[in-house]
């Protein structure tokens, strides 16, 4: 492990305080980089359940497994979107509901809250085939000198195979996104969705927070 300068070590400070306020995000020195747009998007291909593979970590998830996604079109200009995952301490589930409007290909503003407007792209779609994998960003430039990312690899299945996840890092790459914050989602002994067998089960693996046993060492490692 090498010293590249202090401000990975600010880094790392403000993200493990930020997971002490409940408040975990990444951030990042600068301003939101460019990403590279899509040209086409077909919003109903997208609809339907995306199982969260692995994303940068952020508050809402913080305990959670089982994490996964459920869109499907309102009319022709909203989406529904339902977030639910499993508490992983004690095995409750839980969900959100929020709309989104797609703005341009791939670019839509989500909302959670009752009255937040739908005017900005906060979720970005930087690549997919529908069938089996996504590649979600959303920045927000905090002041001009920090941003906050949250970077997500959705999957059509649970356990998506070793390719789709190579596809879906290749676009991280394109785009330069670091693969150092991804936190991979715990999808083991899930509850199967539509199906009736729902035999949760709480005991994975309670060992200490994914984020300081995978994302810090990682982030370390890669600086
Ligand atoms: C969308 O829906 C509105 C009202 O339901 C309708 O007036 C409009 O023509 C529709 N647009 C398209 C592109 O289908
Ligand atoms: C969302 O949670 C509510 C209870 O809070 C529950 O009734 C509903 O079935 C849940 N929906 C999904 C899709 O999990
Ligand atoms: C996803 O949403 C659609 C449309 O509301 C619904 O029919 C389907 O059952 C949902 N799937 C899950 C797993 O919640
Ligand atoms: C539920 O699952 C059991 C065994 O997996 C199966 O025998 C049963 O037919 C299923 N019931 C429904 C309603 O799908």
């Amino acid at each position: 492990m090498n010293h590249h300068g202090s401000h990975l070590w600010l880094l790392i400070s403000m993200v493990v305080s930020g997971v002490c306020l409940g408040n975990a995000q990444v951030p990042f020195p600068g301003k939101c980089p460019e990403v590279k747009l899509l040209d086409a998007f077909d919003a109903e291909a997208y609809m339907g359940v995306w199982y969260e593979y692995a994303a940068y970590p952020f508050a809402f998830e913080i305990g959670k497994k089982c994490i996964y996604a459920n869109y499907s079109i309102i009319d022709n200009s909203t989406i529904s979107v339902v977030n639910a995952a499993i508490n992983r301490f004690t095995g409750q589930p839980s969900n959100v509901t929020g709309k989104a409007k797609v703005l341009g290909p791939g670019q839509l503003a989500v909302a959670f809250f009752p009255g937040q407007p739908l005017t900005k792209a906060n979720y970005l779609v930087l690549g997919t085939d529908y069938e089996s994998y996504a590649v979600v960003y959303s920045c927000t430039s905090v002041t001009p000198w920090a941003n906050l990312k949250i970077v997500w690899i959705l999957t059509r299945q649970r356990e998506p195979s070793a390719e789709t996840i190579a596809k879906a890092k290749n676009i991280l790459d394109d785009n330069e996104l670091s693969q150092a914050f991804l936190s991979q989602t715990v999808q083991k002994k899930c509850p199967q969705l539509e199906g009736n067998g729902t035999e949760l089960s709480a005991e994975d693996d309670l060992d200490v927070d994914d984020f300081v046993t995978t994302v810090v060492p990682n982030a370390i490692e890669k600086a």
